[in-house]
């Protein structure tokens, strides 16, 4: 066990770090809401940043998802996904992160009347900036809605081309019990065909058979959350013999009550499986935490030892989508830094 919570959080901060699971509408803070909403002369339903922070109590992840939606109606133009995008670059490169595949939901935008192009230049605008200005890298993972339908899905993925060579890949997100990936395997495999890289959320809320259907019916890259496979062991088994990765959110998972106590969080578990597990915040603003959070919380509640905290910086960057030399020379740093 690292001795010692400054101990603990200076050993962390300095410790190279990638993110994987971050969705940037997710990252909205109670005061950038009030300031999108002044500057677009939107009204919210809340009268302070207190009374946001009151109503972010949730039971499960519709509850989340609900007022998540709500908040992202503050997001008017190109300038508010820069603004949002950097914002949330300060913050987690002050976390010792040095690269991040981020997500983002263009359907919750489109479906509101702004054109696609106003998010995803937006927020490469930011990530532009955030690599010449912070030293972070990152790219774009376009996510579909799985509560809409797959047609949407391949309306989106239509609507994406101009731009489909500056994303990295798609995902799965938003509610998932009721809506497996079965009824995304069409869109999926439009976007394996265009070379994009595949992930999907399963087995957050769903069950193990949610994680196999990623596996074989989209035949995904990474898997995000996937807590609920340690429910199958020969889905752990076929998860570790792959080395696929895991996107695993800890106080997203405490707040979206995934788990009952971080102490019973199983990304130890998932690591002495030999499972590639990764530590991501999923929701900084909404689940009280960015990256470095996550990690400070987590090693604390599962007593993680040096070589734990060291095997998920690792394994952030050999679950990434980089290409394999800029993986060994942030392997090698984590390396000399862990030395
Ligand atoms: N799960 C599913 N959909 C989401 C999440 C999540 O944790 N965050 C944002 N959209
Ligand atoms: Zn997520």
């Amino acid at each position: 066990m690292v001795e010692g919570m400054t101990d603990l959080s200076d050993f962390i901060r300095g410790l190279p770090k990638a993110e994987l699971h971050l969705h940037i509408e997710g990252s909205l803070e109670p005061e950038q809401m009030f300031e999108f909403a002044r500057r677009n002369r939107l009204a919210l339903p809340f009268k302070s940043v207190e009374e946001v922070r009151a109503a972010y109590a949730f039971s499960n992840l519709q509850d989340f998802l609900d007022i998540y939606y709500q908040g992202a109606g503050v997001l008017m133009t190109e300038a508010d996904f820069h603004d949002l995008a950097m914002a949330y670059f300060r913050r987690v490169a002050a976390d010792g992160c040095r690269h991040v595949e981020l997500f983002f939901d263009p359907q919750t935008h489109t479906d509101r009347g702004l054109p696609f192009r106003v998010a995803i230049e937006g927020l490469l605008s930011g990530m532009a900036e955030a690599e010449r200005t912070l030293g972070v890298s990152s790219s774009l993972i376009l996510c579909f809605l799985r509560h809409l339908d797959e047609d949407a899905a391949l309306a989106t993925l239509k609507a994406a081309e101009p731009w489909l060579d500056r994303l990295l890949g798609v995902g799965l997100d938003s509610s998932e019990v009721g809506h497996p990936p079965s009824k995304f395997a069409k869109v999926f495999a439009a976007a394996r065909q265009r070379g994009l890289k595949l992930v999907a959320h399963a087995g957050e809320e769903g069950p193990p058979a949610y994680v196999w259907e990623a596996l074989d019916l989209l035949k995904v890259d990474r898997i995000d959350h996937g807590n609920r496979a340690l429910e199958d062991p020969a889905l752990v088994q076929r998860l570790a013999a792959e080395g696929m990765t895991l996107t695993v959110c800890p106080l997203s998972n405490l707040k979206l009550c995934v788990v009952d106590d971080l102490a019973n969080h199983p990304l130890k578990r998932m690591l002495d499986l030999g499972l590639r597990a990764t530590l991501n915040s999923d929701d900084p603003a909404y689940f009280g935490g960015y990256l470095g959070a996550n990690w400070t919380a987590t090693a604390q509640a599962l007593a993680l030892s040096r070589d734990d905290l060291v095997t998920l910086a690792k394994n952030s960057f050999t679950g990434s989508f980089l290409p394999a030399d800029r993986i060994e020379a942030h392997l090698a740093e984590i390396d000399a830094y862990a030395r």
